[in-house]
């Protein structure tokens, strides 16, 4: 059974991302795990650099369990509103913690990942400006957690004026991209 990943980076349980993170899951088969990076209670990285020497990170918090899953998982979707046309900072914070993943790899050579994951980015926003940074920082993420390949990107603009649930290509983004992670 596949299992599948999800870090969500809105703090509204109602809201846009949720709504199709919600349909997402509905139509993806297997396991999953959310994280909520607005209440995960997951600090930022501080750059103390004792993942340079032992390949992990120090700190003792939820980040632990995001670590093991992450290792575990088949796929793993990134799913943010844009902030100032990037990831939200919570998401961002969590993301800083895989800096440990990176040390591993760039200091000691080992592959804290497990196997490869394939990767998808959800994207929405209230306007019509796009999201070409925060699908960057998405890629940038995907890669150092292990993921490869090419990463669909869903988004879902004007939320201002239109609810997520009936934004046509966001719909059928999500549902294409839950069967491709599906067994
Ligand atoms: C601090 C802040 C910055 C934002 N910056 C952008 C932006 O750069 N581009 C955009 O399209 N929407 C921007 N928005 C609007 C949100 O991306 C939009 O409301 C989003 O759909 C909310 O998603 P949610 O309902 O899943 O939380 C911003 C909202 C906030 C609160």
């Amino acid at each position: 059974m596949k299992k599948t990943l999800i870090l969500n980076g809105s703090p509204h349980k109602n809201g846009s991302t949720s709504t199709l993170i919600k349909l997402f899951t509905e139509h993806l088969q297997g396991e999953y795990k959310i994280i909520n990076a607005y209440d995960a209670n997951i600090s930022p990285c501080n750059d103390c650099r004792y993942c340079q020497k032992h390949g992990k990170c120090c700190k003792k918090d939820a980040m632990e369990e995001v670590y093991s899953y992450t290792a575990e998982c088949d796929n793993i979707l990134i799913a943010s509103p844009v902030y100032f046309s990037e990831l939200t900072p919570p998401l961002l914070a969590v993301g800083s913690r895989f800096q440990a993943f990176y040390c591993a790899r760039r200091f000691l050579g080992s592959e804290p990942a497990g196997k490869t994951k394939s990767g998808g980015i959800l994207l929405s926003g209230g306007g019509d400006g796009g999201c070409s940074l925060a699908e960057k920082s998405a890629k940038i993420l995907l890669k150092t957690m292990g993921a490869a390949g090419d990463f669909p990107l869903i988004y879902c603009g004007n939320t201002d004026n239109a609810d997520a649930g009936k934004n046509g290509g966001a719909v059928k983004g999500v549902k294409m991209l839950a069967e491709r992670f599906s067994p």
